[in-house]
């Protein structure tokens, strides 16, 4: 089968977007970054300093907001009503906000259906937390890719550093500590396993074998 649909969840930080985007290459499917769409909702909502204890406010946001993924030279773009907000959506302060933003269900919805309308009739990576069990339950393969808190801190910790950032490594620890449990403890679409699924652990496996398993499981299902 040509055109599979690929679905990669897993915790902050376990390479989800890298081999995402590796795979997506290989195969000449598009990627869609789940994750960058609720971060470029809460970035708008902490612009327009929304109350994000307020699921009506944030529902009426999202349903008022444009968000777009456009190729600038071979890169994926994410347009925020027409603005190109790659960049600011990694700020310490968006993810720091952004499971907030995730866990009201009206927000959800909304982009969810985005999420299903970018896929449809294409062969698709898309990564995230919810994408085998509730974007996309029929994709072809289902890939949960994670490794341990320490691991997932310390590629975190080496990519600030290697931008010049000061970071601290406990501090970051506690940060994707707290920002994994809201995720996995909300009440609509957590982070979970579907059951389908099959289990990666990055801590033991380098991207490159990761990629090499899931294309296996490619061959098998074409
Ligand atoms: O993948 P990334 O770390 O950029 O995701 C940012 C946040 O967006 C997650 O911590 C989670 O709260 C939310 N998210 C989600 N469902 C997805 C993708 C991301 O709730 N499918």
């Amino acid at each position: 089968k040509s055109n599979l649909v690929i679905a990669i969840d897993g915790p902050a930080g376990a390479g989800k977007s890298t081999v995402a985007k590796m795979l997506a290459d290989k195969l000449n499917n598009i990627y869609i970054d789940t994750g960058a769409m609720y971060r470029a909702l809460t970035l708008k909502a902490l612009d327009l300093k929304s109350n994000l204890d307020s699921s009506q406010e944030l529902s009426k946001l999202a349903k008022n907001t444009e968000i777009k993924f456009k190729k600038v030279h071979g890169e994926d773009r994410i347009l925020l009503d027409g603005k190109d907000v790659s960049k600011e959506i990694r700020s310490k302060e968006v993810t720091n906000n952004v499971s907030l933003v995730a866990k009201v269900p009206a927000v959800r919805r909304q982009l969810v259906k985005l999420q299903r309308k970018m896929a449809q009739n294409q062969g698709v990576v898309m990564d995230g937390r919810d994408i085998g069990t509730v974007v996309l339950p029929d994709a072809d393969i289902k890939i949960f890719l994670t490794a341990t808190v320490e691991e997932r801190t310390q590629r975190r910790y080496d990519e600030l550093k290697s931008k010049g950032k000061d970071v601290n490594f406990e501090d970051l620890k506690s940060e994707i500590s707290r920002r994994d449990k809201l995720d996995r403890e909300r009440k609509v679409a957590p982070l979970k396993m579907a059951e389908d699924a099959i289990e990666l652990d990055s801590t033991i496996l380098t991207i490159k074998e990761v990629i090499k398993r899931i294309l296996k499981f490619c061959q098998e299902e074409s």
